[in-house]
């Protein structure tokens, strides 16, 4: 239910919902010793409202931070939740407390005029990005693809929020296969609380007051952590019965992650939801089939169908699924 909400506010874009500051601290802890002496942009993030502003300000000894600089997108749409009703696009610029008290004080940050409407996109923002070593921010999902191609375009460090819908995109996988970025430590069970106004449709059970609950939402990231590199435990054997080869392709079909034999050396395939537990050094991404469009260089796996790329059990269609195998012995 809460999918389609998000669905909808993408088909509308709405993207006018706010990460909780604790859900920011949970991912950041992860990656404390990638920020020292570094300059942080936050790009899509209004400061009166955005925590990753305020965590980023309050944490700036802690993380022993160069500068934080901010920008501010005017929002055109003035009826949303967004109190971005300036008439005035800016950045901020944060460079460290000055007077002691350990506190990011009004006179300590220098608010800078934008020319445009902060735009990501834009020029001016371009040169603050330039400028920045690491992008941390949940840019609107509207624009993902664009976002994520112009940070790989300045070749940015960044950890960002996006919907997993996206790994399956033709312009995101790729990198994610070819180990260029990955999926953060993430939110716990895949779903996080986002301020909003939006209607929210979670259960009564899940419902928070002010929240729209956002199921499938995670962080892509090219920081690298611990935890990333820690291999899946294996457990179950190998038996053609319990894990049946395609009919079009030479893969084996797992239905779970956690059911991935320890004993099957060729292609197997995973569902999506694999690349949460996926460590580079334990298995290679060969492909994946996501969609009835066959594509070579997506798929990555020779393809002995027709048109039709979803992986075929019996006739059968079954779910999009990752080509994974496990890496050989020497290359661990
Ligand atoms: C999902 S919200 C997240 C806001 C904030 N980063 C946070 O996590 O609390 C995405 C934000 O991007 C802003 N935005 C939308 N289009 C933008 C653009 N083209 N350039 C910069 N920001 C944009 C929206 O106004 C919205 O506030």
């Amino acid at each position: 239910m809460a999918k389609r909400t998000i669905d909808k506010a993408k088909a509308a874009k709405k993207d006018e919902f706010y990460t909780q500051l604790e859900d920011i601290n949970n991912e950041l802890r992860h990656y404390h010793d990638h920020f020292r002496g570094k300059t942080v942009l936050c790009n899509c993030d209004d400061p009166r409202i955005s925590n990753f502003f305020t965590y980023f300000a309050y944490n700036f000894e802690f993380l022993g931070l160069k500068k934080l600089i901010t920008t501010c997108y005017k929002n055109q749409n003035m009826d949303l939740f967004s109190q971005n009703q300036s008439e005035q696009a800016v950045y901020l610029v944060y460079e460290g407390d000055k007077n002691g008290n350990s506190t990011p004080d009004a006179e300590e940050i220098g608010v800078k005029p934008l020319i445009g409407d902060g735009d990501f996109r834009s020029k001016e923002c371009i040169e603050l990005l330039k400028e920045a070593d690491i992008v941390v921010t949940n840019p609107p999902f509207s624009l993902f693809r664009e976002y994520v191609a112009q940070l790989i375009e300045y070749d940015k460090k960044f950890l960002i929020i996006g919907h997993q819908n996206a790994l399956s995109y033709k312009e995101i996988f790729p990198l994610i296969r070819d180990n260029k970025i990955w999926l953060g430590f993430g939110f716990k069970g895949n779903a996080g609380h986002f301020i909003s106004s939006y209607e929210d449709v979670a259960t009564a059970g899940d419902h928070r007051k002010g929240m729209i609950r956002v199921s499938g939402v995670t962080w892509f990231t090219n920081l690298d952590y611990k935890e990333r590199h820690d291999n899946l435990p294996l457990y179950k054997t190998y038996s053609p019965k319990e894990y049946p080869t395609y009919d079009n392709y030479d893969a084996i079909n797992i239905n779970k992650t956690a059911d991935i034999p320890c004993d099957f050396d060729g292609v197997m395939g995973v569902p999506i939801t694999f690349l949460d537990k996926y460590s580079p050094e334990q298995f290679d991404i060969l492909g994946m089939s996501a969609s009835a469009g066959y594509n070579p260089d997506i798929v990555g796996i020779p393809f002995k169908g027709e048109k039709d790329a979803r992986p075929l059990i019996h006739g059968k269609n079954t779910y999009a699924r990752v080509f994974i195998q496990k890496r050989k012995q020497s290359e661990q």
